[in-house]
């Protein structure tokens, strides 16, 4: 039997808009699709709105204990001192249990069902985070060959021997996740590309964060041209990569971006909080690069995309700037640029049923815009999300 969910709905369409229904209702079928979206002649239940599910397109959970704990810090140092002794706990079985449990209860209290997410080295905590995922995504095992800790540094062939088994095992749930140049040999990457290729897989990684990054690829790679022509010259980039960060790209590195369709994972409250600078948003739509917003935590404080919507209207002084963009990078742009643009985002007619509902009044005069800052701006986000839908079935949040 088909189920009906009222109130006011948001439904992101594209950057530019987003399509309000005041006393709306959504259908769902027995097999958890939209099967219709549309307006009640009566006033139904104002007391709720209701919006498609977060997509988070770059995330990490072996930091999700230390979220927002050593903001101040730039990115190197950060690294150093805190993320990677950090992600060395993950060797530990029950540990990767226990946290990735929290983890995940966490999305969905905060109403993100789609993410792509970073694990650690280690193989087998990689699978336990896959094993235990119950939303829809993929996990990476991380690459590190080179320049790291002792605890964290793996040989490259048997860093490849896992990617490769994990793609075998794991098939769409897992990624290929070279950390970033500075931790990965050419021949670590290169042999990454061959396997995202071989495999058709998605690749993940991080691009043009900070300045001191971009000097340390440019020391260990002098003969390239660019942070993002080591990627390039590697195979890395192509229509099913994405990108963290880009907050320093020249035109010609865009350049190359946009031609391999390579994809960006725009990060703001991680780049506030490292003090990386600020992605040049009007460039970026200029250059046609498809992007959306991520959180990454831990360099990001809160696993809450509403967090990240606001930071986004706050850091960007940009026409391109609104309520209604922040919503649909926040939601559509994401499971475009992931690779679900068929089966979420948005509340089309036969897409899986992801959404949540919200505890919050809609005044009937208010346009998107205004629902959605105050969204942002003017609510609880730890208990905004009153239920969770994920292929239409309530999730239950502890
Ligand atoms: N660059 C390489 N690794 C990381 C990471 O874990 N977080 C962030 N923000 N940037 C990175
Ligand atoms: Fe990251």
């Amino acid at each position: 039997m088909a189920l009906e969910y009222k109130g006011t709905i948001l439904n992101p369409i594209d950057r530019n808009t987003v399509e309000i229904i005041h006393n709306g209702f959504l259908e769902v079928d027995d097999s958890g699709r939209i099967a219709n979206v549309g307006q009640d002649n009566d006033d139904n239940d104002l007391s709720q709105v209701i919006i498609p599910a977060f997509v988070d397109t770059h995330i990490h959970l072996p930091q999700f204990d230390v979220r927002g704990t050593f903001s101040g810090n730039e990115l190197l140092p950060w690294l150093k001192t805190y993320i990677w002794p950090e992600e060395a706990k993950y060797s530990n079985t029950d540990h990767v249990t226990d946290v990735s449990k929290r983890f995940y209860d966490d999305l969905i209290r905060h109403g993100t069902l789609t993410a792509f997410i970073y694990g650690t080295v280690y193989e087998e905590a990689t699978r336990e985070m896959i094993d235990l995922m119950p939303i829809r995504g993929r996990v990476g095992k991380m690459i590190m060959d080179t320049n790291s800790p002792k605890a964290l540094e793996e040989k490259t062939d048997e860093a490849l021997k896992s990617v490769r088994k994990l793609c075998i095992d794991y098939d769409d749930r897992h990624i290929v996740t070279p950390r970033f140049a500075p931790s990965c040999t050419m021949d670590v990457m290169k042999g990454a590309a061959k396997i995202a290729d071989d495999f058709d897989c998605y690749i993940q990684t991080h691009l043009s964060e900070n300045e001191d990054e971009i000097a340390w690829v440019k020391k260990l790679f002098p003969n390239n041209k660019s942070y993002t022509d080591v990627y390039f010259q590697a195979g890395l980039l192509g229509p099913k990569t994405v990108v963290g960060h880009c907050v320093h790209c020249s035109d010609d590195e865009l350049k190359i971006l946009k031609q391999t369709g390579t994809k960006i994972a725009h990060c703001p409250t991680s780049n506030v909080a490292l003090g990386s600078g600020t992605m040049p948003l009007d460039r970026i739509i200029e250059f046609d690069i498809p992007f959306a917003l991520a959180t990454d935590v831990g360099a990001g404080p809160k696993t809450s995309m509403l967090d990240v919507m606001r930071c986004f209207l706050d850091v960007h002084d940009s026409v391109n700037a609104t309520p209604t963009s922040a919503l649909y990078y926040a939601t559509l742009a994401g499971a475009e640029i992931l690779g679900y643009g068929n089966e979420t985002g948005n509340f089309k007619k036969g897409k899986s049923a992801d959404f949540l509902i919200l505890d919050m009044q809609a005044d009937k005069n208010k346009d998107a815009d205004f629902i959605i800052r105050k969204l942002t701006h003017g609510s609880d986000y730890d208990t905004i999300v009153k239920k969770t839908f994920l292929k239409g079935v309530e999730q239950l949040i502890s």
